[in-house]
């Protein structure tokens, strides 16, 4: 028998770095699929932006949205962000684990300071959220944990040794939650996108994405809209039955 959860209140999802880039497509889509949206975003000087990302979903979709900055790599700021998604909201349904940074470069120059630093933004931040998010979830028997991977965590990629080796932790750890919370009704599912059209790819230089154009199938960047409804399928009940899995989005680039 499927699991039926309760419906009548509303949903609540939190998304980590949430006010930007393919984050701000996710709050978009869930709020429409009618979540309440935590929309998280780095710190203070980032709040006004996701503020004001978080008024403009819920006067568009009719859903309560709140915005809440905190560095997701600290253990302390994590506690306050989950705080407050209890106080705000009430409940936690969604997670999706978006927030990530990068600081590329060759693995013989990459200093101790830029490999610690990604792996804690992009992987310790995971742990930190989904062990917080898993006990509420298993406690209501139902729960959903997306966490944004990349296809450099599969195939890994020249000058990202940091940010390959997060991803690919996501992934390993996105498997284990699912192991783990599976009877309890919680999914946990990691995307890895390719390339998506977003500030971070903006920062590449125009050598490395037409190069990147020309061995991706379809011929184009990805969009945020595009891996943001992959998440709200993630999300919605209609995906009972998918944990555990590393869905790719990249317009074919990985085959
Ligand atoms: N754009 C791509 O091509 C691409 C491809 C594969 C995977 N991804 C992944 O998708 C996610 C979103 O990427 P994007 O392209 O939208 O990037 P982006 O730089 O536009 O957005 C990243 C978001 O993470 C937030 N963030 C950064 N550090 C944080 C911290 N310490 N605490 C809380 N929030 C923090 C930022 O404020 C921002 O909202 C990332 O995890 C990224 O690795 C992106």
């Amino acid at each position: 028998m499927p699991f039926v959860p309760d419906t009548q209140t509303r949903r609540v999802a939190l998304v980590t770095g949430g006010g930007r880039g393919i984050g701000r497509a996710v709050s978009e889509a869930l709020a429409r699929d009618g979540f309440n949206v935590c929309v998280n975003c780095s710190s203070e000087r980032s709040l006004p932006g996701a503020e004001s990302v978080a008024a403009e979903l819920a006067e568009k979709y009719g859903v309560e949205c709140a915005a809440c900055a905190a560095d997701v790599s600290d253990s302390e700021a994590v506690d306050a962000l989950f705080s407050f998604v209890a106080e705000r909201f009430g409940r936690l349904d969604v997670l999706v684990n978006n927030a990530g940074i990068t600081r590329d470069g060759s693995l013989l120059r990459m200093s101790d300071e830029d490999f610690d630093r990604v792996l804690a933004v992009n992987l310790r931040s995971v742990f930190l959220t989904c062990r917080r998010a898993a006990k509420i979830m298993m406690k209501q028997r139902w729960g959903r944990i997306i966490n944004m991977a990349s296809i450099v965590g599969v195939v890994g990629n020249a000058g990202q040794a940091n940010y390959a080796a997060s991803k690919a932790g996501i992934i390993g750890l996105t498997k284990t939650v699912a192991r783990e919370f599976g009877a309890r009704h919680v999914t946990a599912n990691a995307i890895a996108p390719g390339f998506i059209e977003t500030d971070m790819t903006a920062e590449l230089p125009e050598k490395v994405l037409a190069g990147a154009t020309e061995r991706i199938a379809l011929k184009r960047l990805g969009t945020a809209e595009e891996v943001a409804s992959l998440a709200a399928f993630l999300a919605s009940e209609n995906a009972g039955y998918i944990t555990g899995q590393v869905i790719g989005i990249d317009g074919g680039m990985s085959l």
